[in-house]
């Protein structure tokens, strides 16, 4: 029997045009594509119509597939498809288990390929124009899941914080007051901090703050995931560039307290 081909493929942080082109091509050649919940609607938009699309997401406790299900599924369609497609979003190797779907494919006999995704935890940064590394201040950044495996908050957030490095926090929506004082314990109040909910997205929301009153911007604009959490001077060179700024109207230190949402149309 002719082997099949498994292309384990990162469909970037949500806006089309950030897909690669490799993802692309290969959406548009496979036979069938297992898609995750983090995968926008515009991108399954590309996927020729008479392409297989099989929801294999999970979102915040809703039922799910569990990932040795999605494995067997996998195999299940290579039995079936000469060509199957795993999307995941951002990059499928940056807190995507990428990896464990494509040795047990290799161990049931498929051939794989990786292509790469523009993950939401550099893509995004960039996108709101917020450097992640600044010369003379920040000479590294940390991309960081805020918890661990049992849900606590992990030691890295603890090194992380203690660092000049810019930290970039995903998975960390539900956690954010603790985040925040984890971080006061070592960096300043007035540290600038950014919050981007469905990044890249018409529905986004970027929330600009620094750590003393981020908490209250949060919940006053209500952040939920999936959102990544971003600290460091780069947030100060946030581009709000043709879209409506909301500034709050408390009294601040500096004038860096202000949502984005998109334009009404
Ligand atoms: C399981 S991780 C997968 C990360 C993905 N592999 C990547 O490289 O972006 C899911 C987390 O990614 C972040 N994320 C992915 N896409 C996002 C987006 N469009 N806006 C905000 N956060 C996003 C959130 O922190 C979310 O909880």
């Amino acid at each position: 029997m002719k082997k099949s081909l498994l292309s384990l493929v990162g469909a970037g942080p949500g806006d089309p045009d950030l897909l690669t082109l490799k993802a692309l091509k290969c959406l548009e050649r496979a036979d069938v594509v297992l898609y995750d919940a983090l995968v926008s609607e515009r991108v399954l938009a590309l996927i020729p119509a008479s392409t297989l699309k099989v929801y294999v997401g999970k979102r915040c406790g809703q039922h799910s597939l569990n990932q040795e299900a999605i494995n067997e599924l996998i195999i299940s369609y290579s039995k079936r498809f000469p060509h199957v497609a795993r999307l995941k979003g951002g990059d499928p190797f940056i807190f995507g288990r990428g990896q464990e779907e494509i040795n047990y494919a290799k161990k049931h006999g498929l051939y794989t390929e990786v292509i790469p995704g523009i993950s939401s935890a550099i893509g995004l940064p960039t996108h709101y124009g917020i450097p992640l590394t600044k010369r003379g201040i920040h000479r590294s950044f940390w991309v960081l899941t805020a918890t661990d495996q049992r849900h606590q908050l992990g030691k890295d957030l603890d090194y992380a914080a203690q660092s000049s490095a810019t930290l970039v926090i995903l998975m960390g929506t539900r956690k954010l007051p603790f985040i925040v004082e984890k971080l006061l314990s070592h960096r300043d109040p007035y540290c600038a901090i950014a919050l981007v909910q469905n990044g890249s997205l018409p529905s986004e929301k970027v929330i600009i703050g620094q750590l003393q009153d981020i908490l209250e911007l949060a919940a006053e604009h209500q952040f939920s995931s999936p959102g990544i959490i971003i600290i460091g001077e780069g947030v100060k060179d946030y581009a709000a560039i043709s879209y409506e700024v909301i500034r709050t109207e408390r009294p601040l230190n500096t004038p860096l307290s202000m949502i984005r949402q998109p334009m009404a149309s």
